[in-house]
């Protein structure tokens, strides 16, 4: 999930290694004397310490029990105080549609403001495979009686709205229709449309967001107003679009082309990558803004945190979804892992921690060591790419798999451990937005030229609070705050199927339980009634045995709760503990889009029939020296 966080001039935070530890023991502690930690089936909890083999299948059938709970808390608290919203602000209760000025309590009158499913669609899946029927009943009814996209006449994001609303229908649609077991609907059909439902919402919605694709590129703008199916380019920026935001577009355009055998929708998401590729920039790693008019790139920041991010994740997943037989994907993913090795990955300095770091004006400037909390979904993409969702065990004994697949594994697991670290070295075991990583000077690079050359390897994270690695991260006091993101969970999960190794899970329970005991929110008796969006995850407040004051007060909360706390991370964290075997779980059958909403691979077909790749890369251009950009296009 991409959400752009701008990148401020800083105050940097004094570095706080070493009371750290000592304050999470505490505070480990604390939560225990006060109950909050002695969930079912859980004896014990050892933080810090990855491995443990005491666990049985059934503490982690109560570990996702636990996970349901708070999707549960978290739900039926929208549903009393905000039923139908865009936003909900769960400490104040207040609540807006997209697009209207004012925040008010919720009030039932959509007349001048219609919602768009914001919430109830992106939450819609991870209800529907956590098997909570009623629930589901309830959103149903409410899509069929209350979502009308005819009726959205502000400026909604292209990018987001597909991503968040028409992928929430897709997956709903593909969900319902082929496993009628999960949250099974009583009195399907009652004078309805049925099943059909999802699929003519997602259909509509899909036709009035083509709108925004009509430019003289075909790269999208930014914005679409659904009521007219106008295109809006965005106001800032000069008219750029997000590179990551005209490439996400892709799986979700082209299942509503599978499903309607409608080849505009494929047509006009295909062209994008068309576009996108035509500079053929090197190492194909691609500047953050993108002129939908010329076609231009803007600038010469590269970076796979906010606005590069999923261009990245979407070129393997096209790759999967259709089958794995239009390979232009699979070249530009390789292409793009090369030239992320070659020219953004770098080693912290105490402790050889793997930093995928920024060049902020161009391939020739210097490394940023700047890591975004939403670059943290690049493990799991790795380690999908290499086995395409089968086990390593399995992928291992494929004839291509060689050197070359056991080094993107170590980097895939370096980088994990690196954004688990984000979560380590706070006092709350919660990460911040962004982290900057102490770099050597001048900073260290792959080495391409050596064929024997080893990636450094990582110093463990121990718990001593004056553990060398503590020093390497660096956290800016704007970047403190925790809006409950899923990137971590997200790769833990790939990391978890694909390598077997348990740690994945351990680590990602642990930061469940700082999600639980740091964004909950609490009513008059101390019962946790929700969860929201923090702060600061460095400022831990302690106050009454419940903790019901810091849960109370705004300085510490940020009164928000998106839409991808359901539809994300509470999803991942819930198939991390998961162990059901049926195709909508099987990483070999399906492909999370970038909001984890669930849709199926399927076959184009070996003879050309309607869906087939429509395009070709274009040679490399020659490069003029001296021109502006180009670093970007020298080999
Ligand atoms: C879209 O909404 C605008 C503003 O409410 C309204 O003026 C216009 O008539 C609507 N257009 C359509 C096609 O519904
Ligand atoms: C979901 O719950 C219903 C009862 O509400 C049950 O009949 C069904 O088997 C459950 N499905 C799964 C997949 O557990
Ligand atoms: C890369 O390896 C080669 C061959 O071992 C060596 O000559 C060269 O100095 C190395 N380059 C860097 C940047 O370390
Ligand atoms: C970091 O890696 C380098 C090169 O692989 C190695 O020489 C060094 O000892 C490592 N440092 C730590 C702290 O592990």
């Amino acid at each position: 999930m991409y959400k752009d966080k701008p990148n401020h001039p800083t105050t940097r935070l004094k570095n706080q290694g070493n009371k750290i530890g000592a304050v999470i023991l505490a505070f480990i502690g604390l939560l225990w004397l006060t109950g909050i930690l002695r969930l079912p089936g859980l004896e014990t909890l050892n933080p810090g310490s990855g491995l443990s083999s005491s666990h049985n299948s059934r503490s982690w059938a109560s570990r996702k029990e636990a996970v349901r709970q708070a999707f549960i808390t978290s739900w039926d608290y929208y549903a009393e105080h905000a039923w139908g919203m865009d936003e909900f602000h769960p400490i104040s209760q207040n609540s807006k549609n997209m697009g209207c000025k004012e925040s008010s309590k919720h009030s039932g009158m959509f007349s001048s403001c219609p919602p768009t499913g914001w919430i109830i669609v992106d939450a819609l899946d991870t209800a529907m495979i956590m098997n909570l029927t009623s629930r589901v009943v309830k959103a149903r009814e409410w899509i069929s009686t209350s979502l009308d996209f005819s009726k959205v006449d502000s400026e909604m994001s292209t990018f987001e709205t597909t991503i968040r609303v028409l992928g929430g229908l897709l997956s709903a649609h593909y969900l319902s229709t082929t496993f009628p077991n999960l949250a099974p609907l009583p009195d399907d059909d009652v004078g309805a449309k049925g099943e059909d439902l999802y699929i003519e919402k997602a259909v509509d919605l899909a036709d009035r967001l083509l709108g925004a694709y009509d430019t003289a590129t075909g790269i999208p703008l930014s914005s679409c107003i659904l009521n007219t199916s106008i295109g809006v380019g965005d106001r800032g920026n000069s008219g750029a679009a997000s590179t990551a935001e005209a490439t996400t577009l892709q799986l979700e355009m082209k299942y509503v082309a599978k499903l309607t055998g409608e080849p505009l929708f494929w047509e006009r998401a295909e062209r994008v990558m068309e576009a996108v590729d035509a500079p053929r920039h090197v190492g194909n790693i691609l500047p953050i803004f993108i002129d939908p008019n010329t076609g231009e790139f803007r600038g010469e920041n590269i970076r796979l945190g906010s606005r590069g991010d999923s261009y990245y994740e979407y070129l393997i997943k096209q790759y999967l979804q259709t089958g794995s037989r239009e390979s232009i994907y699979l070249d530009m993913w390789d292409e793009s892992i090369e030239g992320i090795k070659k020219h953004l990955i770098t080693w912290s300095k105490h402790s050889n921690l793997t930093i995928l770091a920024e060049r902020q004006s161009g391939l020739d400037s210097e490394l940023t060591g700047k890591m975004d909390h939403l670059v943290c979904f690049l493990p799991g993409t790795i380690a999908l790419a290499l086995t395409h969702g089968a086990t390593l065990e399995v992928a291992r004994k494929s004839p291509t798999w060689g050197k070359k697949q056991e080094q993107d594994l170590i980097l895939a697991e370096e980088l994990m451990k690196t954004c688990w670290g984000m979560y380590l070295v706070t006092p709350t075991g919660l990460a911040p937005e962004i982290t900057y990583f102490k770099l050597d000077n001048p900073p260290r690079s792959w080495n391409t030229s050596d064929p024997d050359w080893e990636m450094p390897r990582s110093a463990e994270l121990t718990s001593d609070p004056e553990a060398p690695w503590r020093q390497d991260y660096d956290i800016h006091l704007n970047d403190v705050h925790n809006l409950q993101r899923p990137e971590t969970v997200e790769s833990l999960f790939y990391m978890w199927r694909i390598t077997g190794d348990i740690k994945y899970r351990e680590w990602g329970w642990q930061m469940f339980q700082s999600f639980l005991a740091h964004t909950a929110i609490y009513d008059d008796n101390g019962k946790v009634v929700g969860y929201s969006s923090i702060e600061s995850v460095n400022k831990l407040v302690t106050a009454g045995g419940t903790n019901r004051l810091i849960a109370g007060s705004k300085t510490a909360k940020r009164d928000n709760m998106e839409g991808f706390w359901f539809a994300e991370t509470l999803k991942y964290m819930y198939l991390l503990f998961d162990d059901d075997t049926s195709d909508w779980n099987d990483l070999e059958k399906i492909v999370f889009n970038t909001e984890a909403h669930i849709l199926p691979r399927f076959d184009i077909g070996s003879e050309g029939k309607v869906w087939k790749t429509g395009w070709t890369r274009k040679e490399r251009p020659i490069p003029k020296p001296g021109e502006r950009g180009d670093s970007l296009f020298r080999w």
